[in-house]
């Protein structure tokens, strides 16, 4: 008897153990297939273009190098079908947060970080959405309050404002600012100051065609009385929008997800975990350094000198709105401090990089090569703080595009890989996706075009 019962208990633990392998093995077998099936018939909908494209709140603000909604949910939808432990979604360089609100859709948790307080601004106006906030009547407090404000005050002052806007314009902005203001519920007004930042952008004089701040030739200036309208365009598109995506998502769905956005430097960013969550992590990080990729800084900065500090996320840091690219210095890649060091780690990690650094030295392109060291070591370095903050079972969709630097292609997605696997990750597929549009900005040194992304797909156990 008591052998009996001595061995009955260990015999069920391996039965359990034995059968619970088998089921990975199983869901394992089935996500590989699933991930092999996508990088060999990519479906067409990843190529979409236009509005349909970016539908209900994925088109709520324009930002750079947006991802494809389509393609990361299919992403999400695979790897949920190949686990039954529940899930939260992270997206460590969130932008504008196309991964959060495939999340939000599915019904799942989801924690994003940026260090642009625009991106993670537009996050949390996402997410107000998302939890029901009442945008209409917020609308309608704006609308009401401009038909009386006839101040010709000025309420924001900035270096070189008068460049990029006209004292009638900003006058303009001012009493649209103040209108916002005045809407008592915060999660409101962020919805709000995201149409806003879009009316900032289209009447201010910089040029829309680049992400760069560039002054507009006099004749292409916006009218100042071109502002109001332009916003309450801007609105009803908003509100088109938010209508659109509470009818789709939010009133088919059987979970509210709990969304948590992080506006921080990624590298000291503390991010909560349970090592019971599977964690799925989607993302795409910057390409390169912002100064020679994209600015995602100074297509923030106006906006963001005109949006009140006490609505800009938590965490937002004054220094990075000093001037046009303190932000961008203070991206991954801004430094080139170090370069040295950061060559040598990224040499012992990255074969890629390390092909990548002999062709530079062949070539003689000292400051390729300390540019792309120095990103490659940032974007090693986000990546490990996160591996290291949430140490449970996981997979991982990267998506990252391959440019040239000193003429000299860059294998980001290889040196990804390369990363992935250095943290103990294992790949198990790559997707590819041709641009139909996506390029480098053309005013800059790396002018050339950036025809393909590749998506990483990698597990880590726990
Ligand atoms: C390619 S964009 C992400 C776009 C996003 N996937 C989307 O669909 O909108 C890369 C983002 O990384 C952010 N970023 C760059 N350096 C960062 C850092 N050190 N910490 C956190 N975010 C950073 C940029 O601000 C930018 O929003």
């Amino acid at each position: 008897m008591n052998i009996r019962f001595a061995k009955a208990p260990l015999l069920s633990i391996c039965l359990n153990s034995a059968k619970k392998a088998m089921i990975n093995r199983a869901a394992r077998t089935r996500l590989n297939s699933r991930i092999q099936q996508l990088t060999l018939n990519p479906p067409s909908s990843w190529s979409t273009v236009g509005a349909e494209a970016r539908p209900s709140l994925h088109g709520l603000l324009r930002y750079p190098a947006m991802m494809v909604p389509k393609m990361q949910g299919d992403i999400i939808d695979a790897v949920l079908d190949s686990t039954g432990a529940s899930c939260r979604v992270l997206d460590p360089f969130v932008g504008s947060g196309t991964t959060m609100t495939e999340a939000a859709i599915r019904g799942l948790d989801f924690t994003g970080i940026d260090i642009n307080p625009l991106a993670a601004l537009v996050c949390e106006a996402k997410a107000a959405v998302d939890a029901g906030a009442d945008v209409q009547v917020a609308a309608e407090i704006v609308i009401r309050y401009l038909r009386t404000d006839i101040r010709e005050t000025i309420d924001v002052e900035f270096d070189n404002r008068l460049k990029w806007f006209s004292d009638e314009a900003a006058i303009y902005l001012s009493r649209l600012r103040r209108a916002i203001e005045l809407v008592p519920d915060q999660p409101s007004r962020k919805v709000l100051w995201t149409a806003f930042s879009e009316t900032v952008r289209k009447s201010s004089n910089s040029r829309t065609s680049t992400y760069k701040l560039h002054i507009r030739e006099e004749s292409d200036f916006i009218k100042a009385d071109r502002v109001l309208p332009i916003f309450e365009d801007v609105l009803r598109e908003t509100l088109r929008r938010v209508e659109r995506y509470r009818r789709e998502h939010v009133s088919t769905r059987s979970r509210r997800p709990k969304v948590e956005i992080i506006c921080c430097d990624v590298r000291r960013a503390s991010i909560a975990s349970d090592l019971r969550t599977h964690e799925i992590l989607v993302t795409s990080p910057p390409y390169g350094d912002n100064q020679t990729t994209i600015p995602y800084g100074q297509f923030s900065y106006l906006a963001l000198q005109w949006i009140p500090n006490r609505d800009l996320p938590v965490g937002a840091t004054p220094e990075h709105l000093a001037n046009t690219h303190a932000l961008d210095s203070a991206s991954l890649g801004g430094s080139k401090l170090d370069a040295l060091e950061k060559h040598s780690v990224m040499a012992m990690v990255s074969p890629s990089f390390l092909t990548f650094s002999e062709a530079a030295i062949k070539a003689r392109k000292e400051d390729a090569l300390r540019k792309v060291a120095t990103f490659s070591y940032d974007f090693f370095e986000a990546l490990s703080h996160v591996r290291s903050q949430s140490r449970g079972s996981a997979h991982w969709a990267i998506t990252t595009g391959n440019r040239t630097s000193g003429g000299i292609k860059v294998p980001l997605d290889a040196i990804s890989r390369d990363i992935v696997e250095f943290l103990g990750g294992t790949p198990i597929g790559s997707l590819q996706r041709r641009l139909p549009s996506k390029r480098m900005p053309s005013r800059n040194s790396m002018g050339e075009m950036i025809t393909a992304e590749t998506t990483l797909v990698a597990e880590f156990g726990q």
